[in-house]
């Protein structure tokens, strides 16, 4: 039994089945991450979405301070579950992913990202999903810099500007929803701009990760340039 355990161990610390996906918003992780996951046969956390499920908690009982959100997550099933291409986020037994998706969810995510009590409270639920017999594909903002920084493998994930935004507007297009170019640049560029300078867990390159430009890239050459690093 300890020999077992000890084997856990020295899996865990060195999490050789982990790869981390940090980057900013459109940037491709998501869809990269999912792909990597069916090749491999690895599980996904994708971090962004508790974020996002902590915001629809605030506002289901308008509270945002970290306790009571704390009791509401307590001893509550979380999972991702692939229902046909899609990763959806189960919550106490709900499917909530379009709830979550949700534009002023995103924007409440942001805000309460900035709040260390509020990353404490979800770090230890984020490296539970990380199981050394099965392997891990993390993405988010801090995956290789702080909930992962044993991860072997960690990838910094950029697009330029312009192209992140064109990628959102077709997902956006696909949906039935129209927006403006310009909008959406700007909305990103926001976004970016809190995620990267805020003081707690900012957006960053985690030291020894691989920065991977998307730009000019397909989906299926930003995975096959991970896959040759595995
Ligand atoms: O990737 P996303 O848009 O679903 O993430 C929602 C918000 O959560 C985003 O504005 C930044 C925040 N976030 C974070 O601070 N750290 C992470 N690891 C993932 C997301």
């Amino acid at each position: 039994n300890s020999s077992i355990k000890q084997k856990r161990w020295d899996s865990i610390s060195k999490m050789d089945n982990c790869i981390t996906i940090d980057g900013p918003g459109g940037s491709g992780k998501g869809t990269v991450a999912k792909l990597l996951a069916a090749k491999l046969g690895w599980n996904i956390l994708d971090s962004g979405a508790l974020y996002r499920l902590i915001a629809l908690i605030s506002e289901n009982i308008k509270e945002t301070d970290p306790d009571s959100i704390g009791i509401e997550l307590k001893d509550k099933n979380i999972f991702f579950k692939l229902k046909g291409d899609q990763y959806h986020l189960i919550f106490d037994g709900k499917d909530i992913t379009d709830t979550i998706r949700r534009e002023e969810i995103g924007i409440k995510a942001s805000d309460l990202a900035h709040n260390q009590n509020i990353r404490d409270l979800i770090k230890d639920t984020q490296r539970s999903f990380y199981d050394p017999n099965i392997g891990l594909i993390a993405d988010g903002r801090d995956m290789g810099s702080v909930v992962f920084p044993e991860a072997k493998i960690k990838i910094y994930l950029d697009a330029s500007i312009e192209e992140r935004a064109k990628r959102r507007q077709i997902q956006l297009k696909e949906k039935g929803m129209e927006v403006n170019m310009r909008n959406l640049i700007s909305s990103l560029e926001d976004r970016d701009l809190k995620d990267k300078n805020r003081d707690v867990s900012p957006l960053l390159i985690p030291e020894g990760a691989k920065v991977i430009d998307s730009t000019n890239l397909s989906i299926d050459e930003v995975v096959n340039k991970i896959m040759d690093l595995i």
